[in-house]
């Protein structure tokens, strides 16, 4: 990292206190209501966040969206309303739940810091140190349990973060190389009083003032600290370099219906990507453009009709499934099991596989309605 010059850093120094007032001041008025946060009014009365609920919404947090989050966050704490609850629920169960929210890997790791810290009498460690040593809990991860369950004052640092941090300070460094210095900077800016605040406050503010595009800087608290505004085009901050394009794989899926209208599924190794979910059988994901994704690659012979094409994106490549449909006759191949219409929404089915059996059958993945609505005279 290139060393911050002494003239920021006096900068910072000084009006770095009066920066987070400011940004206080604002969520204090502005924060957003979210299910696993405490609002600052309730903290300032003494209402104590359970690092359960802060643990387990970082966790959900880290690579999906809080709108995203939100349902699947008041479902578990529902159903396991702490990590004992959750340390005691089979795996399989914690997938099922999990289903549909990727990166599942993290569920599988979920459980197991779950187990650990139920075995350590259910509270969690305090220290970001500590916490970075249980399973699936990174650097931002501790950090972020560390600020807002435990009011430590720890440097936390997402995506909306490094957005707000380029733009106050103008970086022109790439955002691949200016992470470290961008880290020290809200190292700075942390305030003693109020860090667990803090951090939502940056979040809050990343989210809906400092947004990507069209930030709203007429509304924004800390616009008299922002050098971007001054540059007259904030949305320049942060500099990215170009995206490389992801390879495109390619391949089958088939969704083979029972005459009850149960699905043919199979899991997925433990191991590896959407390491055990559930899936439809499908052939190998590849690079190739041929016969692999026709009908050839079926599970079994059977009248296959192609019900259409689903896309996909992962980290790492975009995947294009052919998918094809057929009654079977219940016959069921080794490895293989049948999900019925009802049980097929509480499956721990991804959303790639959840698409390719909406392409085949319409609607079979929703969750029955507990009010049907009622049919039109
Ligand atoms: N993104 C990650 N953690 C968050 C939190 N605690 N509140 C809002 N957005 C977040």
């Amino acid at each position: 990292m290139a060393p911050l010059d002494q003239t920021r850093k006096t900068d910072i120094g000084e009006a770095g206190s009066d920066t987070a007032s400011r940004l206080l001041a604002w969520y204090d008025a502005h924060h957003r209501e979210l299910p696993w946060r405490i609002a600052p009014r309730a903290l300032a009365s003494g209402t104590r966040p359970d690092p359960y609920r802060v643990w387990l919404s970082e966790v959900m947090l880290q690579q999906t969206t809080v709108e995203a989050v939100k349902a699947y966050f008041r479902a578990f704490v529902e159903k396991w309303p702490d990590v004992e609850a959750l340390a005691a629920a089979p795996t399989e169960d914690v997938m099922k739940a999990w289903a549909g929210l990727g990166y599942y890997s993290r569920a599988r790791n979920l459980k197991a810091c779950a187990d650990l810290v139920a075995r350590r009498g259910g509270s969690f460690p305090e220290s970001e140190a500590a916490l970075r040593e249980l399973p699936g809990i990174g650097a931002y991860t501790a950090a972020a349990i560390a600020a807002i369950a435990f009011d430590r004052p720890a440097a936390v640092v997402d995506g909306n973060v490094e957005r707000v941090v380029s733009r106050l300070f103008s970086i022109a460094t790439p955002l691949s190389e200016a992470k470290p210095e961008i880290r020290v900077l809200v190292e700075r800016m942390v305030p003693d009083k109020r860090p667990g605040d803090f951090a939502q406050a940056m979040m809050d503010l990343g989210a809906t003032i400092c947004t990507p595009r069209r930030p709203r800087c007429m509304l924004c608290p800390l616009r008299a600290d922002c050098s971007a505004i001054l540059s007259g085009d904030p949305e320049r901050f942060p500099v990215r370099l170009p995206k490389a394009e992801k390879p495109l794989r390619r391949g089958a899926a088939f969704v083979a219906v029972r005459g009850d209208g149960a699905i043919l599924l199979r899991k997925r190794a433990d191991k590896g990507l959407l390491g055990g979910m559930t899936e439809v059988p499908t052939t190998a994901w590849t690079a190739r453009a041929d016969g692999a994704t026709t009908d050839a690659a079926a599970p079994f012979p059977a009248n296959w009709r192609r019900a259409g094409q689903i896309a996909h994106v992962f980290t790492h490549f975009a995947l294009e499934l052919d998918v094809f449909h057929a009654q079977a006759s219940g016959d069921t191949p080794v490895g293989h099991f049948w999900s019925l219409p009802s049980d097929i929404s509480g499956e721990a089915l991804p959303t790639v596989m959840k698409k390719a059996i909406e392409a085949a059958i319409p609607g079979a993945t929703k969750k029955p309605s507990p009010h049907p609505a009622k049919r039109p005279a």
